[in-house]
């Protein structure tokens, strides 16, 4: 499928897919964050050096059949001994922020307590060497991959676990914030409930909807516990949090898949965004979480953030299905004609601008960078140097084409981070599944830029 066939919002371009030279390069404000994005299990390897501890992904990993290609993240792109190689590829790139998640496990081996010094080492250098190559760092604190000594403990469904987070942010935040200024909070929480805890393919694996609800609730309250811990110690800093946001619509003209697609829109987008923002919990699942909600709760994870970001890579096209784990649904057939990248997923950049409308609309219309964007394709071998992915380019151009109408549409969007800079371990998929715009070779870990990177570099270059 041609990613020229995208439908999109009037006024998005969706000219041929571009060969060597791109024909229309959109124009962003020029104080916009440009970016991308990474999170530490996918990268860094190394997962025994300097006291750090299993996670609930190495534990996972070690399950037979957990993971497409029985690989896991012991060694990924080796980032955490090539980090200076891949801030290159960033400064090269005209990057000018750069997104990438501290690793739990690794500044508090037992979850709690004990601080392990060496752990913050390794951020502390990574920190280090992107300001002095120019590189806005922007920090994530939770990326999935809890400490493993935390999941004996309940992991996310122990309520406990918000003052335990709240503590790590403190402690990370700490030793990093005189230089990092931009703190998100979680990547995906609704995600990480619904694939970690809900379905199990993902870690810890757990599995059914009293999970999820639990897991939920203690992540939203986590956030919220961790925000209001670190406004009370500082105030020069940023503070935000991470969503995965997709319009969901029903794939059929059926009601019953129109009530399937809106208690999907509550599952996956406001169990996030309306406690956040208003306070409370969607009308559909209000029931199942004051189950689990106690005392304060809500006021706590209401708390003011400084930003939102949004994590973007399509809609969703939703049937009914009594008994799924996921709201009594599941997705559908897509639109006729719909693109889909390596991993079936619908390519519609104008989803995108609607996710921005919606939180101009309802909510407020906070600032917002888009931390994730990006497509999975199977790229060609590198030849001769290069790998040429035109699709990914063709994606990545559209999207951007799509973030210029937002902002025409006075929507609050100040950046936009590509997922990722480097093809890695992507989860349940492993290693087959590549997302960079650099292609990583993980037999020898050489990396060889793709043509999407050269684009990138050629749309952020300064004026
Ligand atoms: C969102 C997640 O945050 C990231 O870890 C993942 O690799 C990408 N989506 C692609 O699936």
């Amino acid at each position: 499928t041609s990613p020229s066939e995208a439908p999109v919002a009037p006024g998005v371009p969706t000219g041929a897919v571009p060969d060597a030279v791109p024909p229309a390069l959109p124009k962003l404000p020029p104080d916009f964050l440009w970016g991308a994005s990474t999170s530490c299990y996918q990268i860094e390897g190394a997962v025994k050096a300097d006291g750090r501890t299993d996670s609930i992904w190495d534990v996972f990993c070690r399950q037979p059949g957990k993971i497409a290609d029985g690989t896991n993240g012991d060694v990924a792109c080796d980032h955490y001994n090539r980090y200076r190689d891949d801030i290159d590829l960033l400064a090269q790139g005209n990057f000018r922020a750069y997104r990438f998640s501290t690793a739990w496990p690794r500044i508090l081996p037992q979850g709690t307590g004990a601080v392990n010094t060496a752990g913050l080492d390794f951020y502390d250098r990574l920190v280090d060497r992107l300001l002095e190559k120019g590189i806005e760092p922007f920090a994530c604190l939770y990326h999935w991959d809890l400490p493993q000594a935390l999941q004996q403990r309940g992991g996310w469904h122990n309520r406990d676990i918000a003052g335990w987070f709240a503590d790590y942010a403190e402690v990370t935040v700490g030793r990093l914030g005189d230089r990092v200024k931009r703190w998100a909070m979680l990547n995906e929480p609704s995600v990480h409930a619904i694939f970690g805890h809900a379905f199990g393919n993902h870690a810890p694996g757990l599995t059914g909807w009293p999970s999820y609800v639990k897991a939920q609730h203690h992540q939203n309250l986590a956030q919220g516990t961790a925000i209001a811990a670190l406004r009370a110690r500082r105030n020069d800093l940023q503070l935000g949090t991470v969503f995965s946001l997709q319009p969901v619509a029903p794939a059929t003209d059926k009601p019953e898949d129109a009530a399937a697609a809106r208690r999907v829109d509550a599952a996956w987008n406001t169990i996030n965004l309306d406690p956040l923002f208003k306070g409370y919990y969607p009308e559909v699942y209000a029931a199942d979480f004051e189950t689990v909600t106690q005392g304060d709760d809500l006021e706590r994870i209401k708390v003011p953030v400084d930003f939102l970001g949004v994590n973007y890579y399509g809609p969703g096209y939703l049937v009914n299905a009594p008994g799924s784990v996921l709201a009594d649904a599941t997705w559908g057939a897509l639109p006729p004609g719909m693109p889909v990248t390596a991993l079936g997923w619908p390519v519609d950049p104008s989803g995108l601008v609607r996710v921005l409308a919606r939180l101009r609309d309802s909510y407020g219309n906070p600032s917002v960078f888009v931390t994730e964007n990006g497509a999975c394709y199977d790229d060609p071998p590198v030849t001769e140097g290069r790998v040429s992915d035109p699709q990914r380019v063709a994606y990545l151009r559209d999207h951007l084409f799509a973030c210029r109408q937002a902002i025409d549409q006075g929507c609050a969007l100040r950046g936009y981070l590509v997922w990722s800079l480097l093809d890695n371990f992507e989860w349940a998929e492993g290693f087959r599944r590549r997302f960079g715009v650099v292609h990583v070779d993980f037999t020898t870990l050489v990396r060889t830029p793709k043509d999407s990177y050269r684009f990138l570099a050629e749309v952020m270059k300064p004026a």
